[in-house]
């Protein structure tokens, strides 16, 4: 099929690429002019696992072009919009992008067109398109517009669109589903050449479910609230575990047995971040209001993740003491690992908090370097963790990189003003680290000491003694 896609975002992009992948034809448009002019020379504008090589497979094969939104909407007679939608300052979600994308599709279109929403949008944007639509529709053109939901990890993105759970569609006619159907048929039969492993196909097929266009949108922004929900009630059992003195890791493992319950997205940790989460469970929050429902519970999961950098710092602020003036370590910027994005990243938010208090931060990240420095000119970016920790009071870990688990503790002992990790991951088992001679304290977890005791027994049994 002849395919459109309107944004080279990481959705878009992934989107465009993925669907050329399976055989279509994809004419993939985006309105930065200086992006653009990178994906047309093969170079990309973003890191993400894979997606350079389907980007250059889909080139070479003539199955994936760049160009223009006009060339875009000339090109498909089904057309995704993959434009962004930022928060505004209120929460809600900025459609101005997917608006000037209706009125210049009506305005262009010479034909039929199913019209996609790919983009997280709120509820009752599919309805709003097709109003829009019709309003600039001079030419008495026939459209379709259905609502198709990505869940698109970053890091994971190219995988999750080949081997995805499920295909979620909310349609309105016939013709749309027909078309969606079709357009997805090689993933929903796993029938195409895998560019990510040579035998990667699920045991079990994913799943397509077709639905209303409002619903598919609420699966959406539910199930991104939902996910979110989960890391905020395990940041709160982690906060309970270091007052009981539990491990969170055992709790979560112990719940997570639980099929109801699932393990997935129960690692505790300074707090989510992302382009996605924060803004979706924002814009859901606004969504409910304006529909006369008060959903207090996810505005408590927002407040519980915005704590979890003051909390963190508490850490750092009891341990070393007085900040003004430490040399501070932050191993990790990206808001996640295998990705170079900081939108709305944790790391950002605790090193503002770290330069208020006077800290002089070092920072290593594989990726993000650049984009972090966008954000973020006023501290000093290494090429290696052991640079980084070079005279530093403490080694903040703040994304799960792969890399730090291969860390050389006798190499970074010799570096370090002082042995101390402060783990905002977990990515380390306590003795690991302590075997190295280094303190370590983690997320809900008891602390240890650079002997591998449990300082906080310690200070028990001292305290029982006294
Ligand atoms: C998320 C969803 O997982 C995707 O399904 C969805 O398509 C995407 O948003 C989107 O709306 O486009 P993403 O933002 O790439 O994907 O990242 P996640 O892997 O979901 O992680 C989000 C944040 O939660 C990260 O900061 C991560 O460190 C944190 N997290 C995740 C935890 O703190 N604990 C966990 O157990 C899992």
């Amino acid at each position: 099929m002849r395919i459109s896609v309107i944004g080279a975002g990481y959705v878009g992009l992934t989107t465009a690429a993925c669907l050329a992948q399976i055989g279509h034809d994809v004419f993939c448009s985006e309105s930065d002019g200086d992006k653009l002019h990178k994906l047309q020379n093969g170079i990309m504008p973003l890191f993400e696992p894979h997606l350079e090589s389907v980007v250059a497979d889909g080139r070479k094969s003539g199955r994936l072009a760049f160009g223009s939104t006009e060339e875009a909407i000339d090109s498909g007679q089904t057309i995704f919009i993959c434009v962004g939608t930022p928060p505004l300052p209120n929460g809600d979600a900025d459609l101005s992008a997917i608006e000037g994308v209706a009125r210049a599709i009506a305005k262009r279109a010479s034909g039929y067109r199913l019209v996609i929403e790919k983009s997280t949008v709120p509820v009752q944007t599919g309805s709003q398109l097709r109003k829009h639509l019709a309003v600039h529709n001079t030419k008495g053109l026939k459209y379709d517009v259905a609502s198709n939901p990505e869940f698109l990890r970053e890091g994971s993105a190219v995988e999750d669109f080949l081997h995805p759970d499920r295909i979620v569609v909310g349609v309105e006619s016939r013709r749309a589903a027909e078309l969606l159907r079709e357009i997805y048929a090689p993933i929903v039969g796993q029938s195409f050449a895998c560019p990510v492993h040579s035998d990667c196909r699920r045991l079990t097929d994913p799943v397509f479910l077709m639905t209303d266009t409002e619903s598919a949108e609420l699966i959406k922004h539910a199930s991104n609230s939902f996910l979110a929900m989960k890391i905020s009630f395990i940041n709160m059992v982690a906060n309970l575990c270091e007052v009981v003195g539990a491990d969170v890791t055992k709790v979560a493992e112990g719940m997570g047995l639980d099929p109801r319950i699932g393990s997935a997205f129960l690692k505790p940790g300074i707090g989510f971040g992302g382009f996605c989460f924060p803004k979706d469970v924002q814009a859901f929050i606004r969504i409910a209001e304006r529909s006369g429902c008060d959903f207090s519970l996810l505005k408590e999961v927002e407040k519980i993740n915005q704590r979890r950098i003051h909390e963190f710092v508490e850490k750092v602020r009891k341990e070393v003491w007085v900040v003004r003036g430490k040399k501070i370590a932050v191993w990790g910027l990206a808001f996640k690992p295998n990705t170079d994005d900081v939108r709305f990243a944790p790391s950002i938010a605790l090193v503002r908090a770290l330069l208020d208090e006077g800290a002089i931060v070092s920072a290593y990240d594989p990726q993000a370097t650049e984009k972090a420095s966008a954000v973020l000119p006023n501290i000093t970016y290494c090429a290696n963790p052991y640079e980084a920790a070079i005279g530093a009071d403490a080694v903040l870990i703040v994304t799960e990189w792969e890399e730090f688990r291969a860390i050389d503790w006798h190499r970074l002992a010799t570096v370090v003003e002082r042995q101390l990790i402060i783990d905002g991951r977990n990515v380390f088992e306590p003795t690991e680290i302590t075997r190295h001679g280094f303190q370590y304290i983690s997320i809900g977890r008891p602390s240890r000491s650079a002997d591998g005791k449990d300082a906080k027994a310690e200070d028990s049994l001292a305290s029982i003694e006294k």
